[in-house]
């Protein structure tokens, strides 16, 4: 299985910066690596963009959030039929800044994995505590409500999406899990996903995300069930974000 690793630009980067940001990635990342997967989730405003420039390229594109719904009266939403006609092979859902700030419940993101699904869009469902949670010793309940409602009704499908252990305590502080924290969440949804499908979970992939740099990637990866990375910040400088799929081939 592959790692992979994705940018998550957020809010961040105009459709001339898009361009300017993609060209320099490039010509970094021309060779593929073995192993590694790449994706870069730009604002909605530069897909279409973003679209054009990895036309034949290495690198996967992914949208930042979505609609369940194809089509209708949903003023200022994406729908995932959209996102297909711009080759958006992922999407990241269940952000804890969706969760957080615009207040996307368990079920809403339930639905948006399921009908991505079902358009051939890869989800990677986002999933962590608080940290308020994390002192009251609930992390791995807060988990596996997460991963258990947000994969509600794939059964046997689960292989079909990536999940992202962020820890929203991380997220944009500077301040990272620990590897072994990050082992010892993983590991939880790792045998989690087990039970779940009975089957296999065999191609869904678990990602760390929360102040990955090109410093703490190379230790952080070394984990056996980190398998790649969701990287916020770090993912804005193509160099940063480069220099930390290097740190996964060495992996
Ligand atoms: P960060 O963001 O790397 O800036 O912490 C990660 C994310 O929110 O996906």
């Amino acid at each position: 299985m592959s790692y992979l690793v994705a940018a998550n630009w957020k809010m961040n980067k105009t459709n001339a910066q898009t361009v300017e940001y993609l060209q320099i990635f490039k010509k970094l990342y021309r060779e593929p690596l073995p192993n590694v997967e790449v994706m870069v989730a730009p604002p909605f405003t530069s897909l279409s963009t973003a679209s054009i420039q990895l036309r034949d390229s290495l690198i996967k594109l992914g949208a930042q959030n979505m609609h369940f719904e194809e089509k209708g009266a949903f003023t200022g939403e994406i729908s995932p039929y959209m996102l297909k006609e711009l080759n958006v092979e992922y999407v990241i859902l269940g952000h804890s800044e969706r969760r957080h700030i615009f207040g996307e419940k368990d079920e809403v993101i339930n639905k948006k994995v399921l009908s991505a699904i079902k358009h051939g869009i890869r989800p990677i469902l986002c999933v962590g505590e608080t940290l308020e949670e994390r002192e009251l010793g609930k992390t791995l309940n807060v988990i596996e409500r997460q991963v258990r409602s947000g994969i509600a009704g794939l059964d046997k499908d689960v292989f079909l999406v990536d999940i992202a252990y962020e820890p929203v305590w991380a997220i944009g502080t500077g301040i990272n899990a620990t590897p072994d924290q990050a082992q010892e969440v993983h590991q939880f949804i790792r045998e989690l996903l087990k039970s779940i499908s009975k089957e296999s979970d065999n191609g869904c992939r678990i990602l760390y995300g929360g102040s990955v740099n090109e410093n703490n990637a190379k230790e952080l990866i070394k984990e056996k069930d980190v398998e790649g990375f969701l990287v916020g910040t770090a993912s804005i400088d193509p160099e940063r974000f480069y220099k930390i799929i290097t740190h996964c081939l060495e992996a």
